[in-house]
């Protein structure tokens, strides 16, 4: 059951077009994790991330079912773009679709693939916003990959860096994902590069700037 204070902060968050509704409706149907799609709040944080720093050139590292995708197209201006990088090629005729719904499929191409291997075939493109939100486990490889092509000033978002509350557990679980948090989590904290700023938004979210 959904808690009061997501409901409360859903109630209280501006509408998104129907076809973000009928994207997670789908999901619920048709796969098997439909908790993985961020939702209307941060979905709707993306989409105001987008519009306020004027990105027209963002990357997504695992779309899911687009819902993500969808709602930062949404916010580009005119002529924007996003690279959407997803390994699952069962999705694409469901991410598709409500591309297509929402009236962004024009904005959107698709890459499927490991992200880890796409990244490297997109350079010399350079990215406004880059969105991390794939398999946990690789979010040091993928700031590897995505930090030469992060535009200077350029913000770098990176969702469940909190992992359910693991990385901050005590004692500290050893898994391969909340180890791949907690070194990711590190970087952030410690490369002069960047700046970052920790949201306990969901299961939190890493708002990253390239200095
Ligand atoms: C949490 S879901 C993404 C949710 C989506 N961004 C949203 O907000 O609705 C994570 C996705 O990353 C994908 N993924 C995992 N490892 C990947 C990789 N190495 N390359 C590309 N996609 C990957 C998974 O297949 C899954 O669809």
């Amino acid at each position: 059951m959904e808690p009061l204070s997501d409901r409360y902060l859903r109630e209280h968050t501006s509408p998104l077009p129907e076809a973000l509704d009928w994207i997670e409706k789908q999901t619920g149907i048709h796969t098997n994790y439909p908790q993985m799609l961020s939702g209307k709040v941060q979905g709707s944080l993306l989409k105001m991330l987008v519009e306020i720093s004027g990105a027209r050139n963002v990357l997504e590292i695992g779309s899911f079912t687009g819902y993500s995708t969808a709602c930062m197209a949404l916010g580009l201006p005119e002529g924007g773009h996003i690279d959407a990088l997803e390994i699952n090629d069962e999705l694409e005729d469901l991410m598709r679709a409500g591309w297509e719904r929402a009236g962004v499929q024009d904005r959107i191409t698709l890459h499927i693939g490991d992200a880890r291997k796409t990244l490297g075939s997109l350079a010399p493109k350079v990215y406004d916003l880059v969105f991390i939100d794939a398999n946990k486990r690789e979010y040091p490889e993928y700031f590897e990959l995505v930090f030469p092509l992060l535009r200077q000033g350029g913000l770098l978002v990176a969702d469940d860096v909190m992992l359910g509350g693991k990385v901050y557990a005590d004692p500290l679980p050893q898994d391969a994902q909340t180890r791949g948090l907690l070194t990711f989590n590190d970087i952030m904290k410690d490369d002069p590069r960047v700046e970052v700023v920790m949201i306990p938004l969901k299961d939190g979210l890493s708002l990253i700037r390239k200095k």
